[in-house]
């Protein structure tokens, strides 16, 4: 029997996959390349089945000899390795994204005599709208806490991003851009606590309480499925933050990040200009077990955050409370730094490398900013936080409109100079209105 290649992400099956299966059987034995998580992640959203869950699927399929991992966009590790008479393919690969990855197929069949055989691309049927219809539907809190992890697991660094509201987890939901035929999104939300008091014209010192803070979570569960990080300030008396990991679990939050600072809660980046005082290393690592002990799940993260650059007391300081806090159950580390440049946070990572436990490093570039994700991922950091931007760029927007109609006593300028989207836009920008 001649051997036929098959490469596929197989996340919702439909009959395009099964017509390229089809063809395929017809000229030999089928192995099916499926695409791993991280294949998947290397240039779009994480699949909604896992590996494993994928794999049981397409093994059913009528016509696969055999299923084999494809651990690259590219075929061309696979094809070396197996040889395969045929690739099959459908022909919509000849232009846009793929065209590389085609001429990269070709070149490698070339060196045995295999052939390309391209059977015409299903039309009115694509993964992408039914994607968009699935995120219509939604999610359930068990998937999107689970989330988490499973970005962790396939991608060497999850970007996060703040939402304050409903409207903002649209826009983390939502945007994406195409970089090099790679499709770029946030992977989830940051619910920070300083943009969340801010939007409610409050300081960032813990006066909104948590049935406040879970209100905002709540509008934004509603109408995303993005995996969310709890900012939980320092989670407050052990006794209390118990309840806190609770609530937060059974709301499908995968992770809460609490900092080790007691008495009145400051806002970090002002440093040293405020009253600011550390917990105790035991405090703290007592929190954190009793956090551990409290949740249902396995999934579900608490975060350690160190405040010891914040509060200058050092890199040494800070090491040793990440090993403490690490053996008392953190599933990470976040690291704060205000400095204006990125310095003590690599130097921590340098340092922290040498751990002999170690569990995932998160930071917040919010003052040293001109650090490049590429920059993060080299020094070993797992997860980026950017954790107030969008608040901080929609302020000065609203501002700006204001000032226009107080000047101009009339709200046709801001319109014509683009400051407000047309009324026709902000209609229809969520669905169902019309
Ligand atoms: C937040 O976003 O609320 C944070 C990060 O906790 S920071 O503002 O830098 O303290
Ligand atoms: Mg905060």
């Amino acid at each position: 029997m001649k051997k036929v290649y098959v490469a596929m992400s197989a996340d919702l099956i439909h009959p395009g996959h099964l017509n390229i299966i089809n063809e395929a059987r017809k000229l030999g034995d089928v192995i099916l390349g499926l695409l791993t998580d991280e294949a998947i992640a290397s240039y779009k959203r994480l699949p909604a089945l896992t590996y494993e869950q994928r794999k049981v699927i397409v093994e059913n399929i009528k016509g696969v000899s055999e299923v084999v991992p494809q651990t690259t966009l590219d075929y061309v590790p696979n094809l070396r390795k197996i040889k395969p008479d045929y690739v099959v393919h459908g022909d919509d690969w000849r232009t846009g994204a793929q065209k590389e990855t085609r001429q990269r197929v070709i070149e490698a069949l070339n060196e045995w005599g295999g052939q390309l055989v391209e059977p015409q691309y299903t039309p009115n049927i694509s993964s992408t709208q039914l994607n968009k219809a699935l995120k219509e539907i939604g999610t359930t809190p068990g998937i999107r806490l689970q989330r988490l992890r499973r970005l962790l697991a396939t991608k060497d660094l999850v970007t996060i991003i703040e939402a304050h509201s409903g409207l903002s987890g649209l826009i983390v939901e939502n945007t994406s851009v195409m970089v090099d035929h790679h499709l770029r999104e946030f992977d989830g939300m940051w619910l920070s606590s300083l943009t969340d008091s801010t939007c409610k014209g409050k300081p960032d010192i813990g006066c909104v309480d948590f049935t406040s803070r879970f209100n905002t979570l709540n509008d934004i569960l509603e109408v995303t499925t993005k995996p969310i990080i709890y900012d939980g300030d320092s989670g407050g008396l052990a006794e209390h933050f118990e309840y806190m990991v609770r609530s937060l679990e059974r709301a499908g939050i995968s992770a809460v990040i609490i900092e080790d600072k007691v008495g009145l809660k400051k806002n970090s980046l002002l440093g040293t200009e405020v009253q600011q005082t550390q917990d105790t290393i035991e405090n703290f690592s007592d929190k954190i077990s009793r956090g551990k002990k409290a949740q249902v799940t396995t999934d579900f993260m608490i975060i350690a955050r160190i405040e010891s650059l914040i509060l200058k007391a050092g890199l040494a300081d800070a090491l040793e409370r990440a090993k403490a806090y690490i053996a008392a159950g953190a599933d990470g580390i976040m690291i704060h730094s205000s400095a204006k440049t990125p310095d003590e946070i690599l130097a921590f990572c340098e340092m922290y490398k040498q751990l002999e436990q170690k569990v995932p490093l998160v930071v917040v570039p919010s003052t040293y900013s001109s650090i490049t994700e590429m920059e993060l991922k080299q020094a070993g950091i797992r997860i980026v936080i950017y954790a107030n931007q969008l608040l901080r760029s929609a302020y000065p927007a609203m501002v700006k409109t204001a000032e226009s109609i107080l000047t101009r006593q009339r709200s046709m300028e801001c319109e014509s100079e683009g400051l407000c989207m047309p009324i026709k836009e902000i209609l229809r920008l969520i669905p169902g209105g019309i």
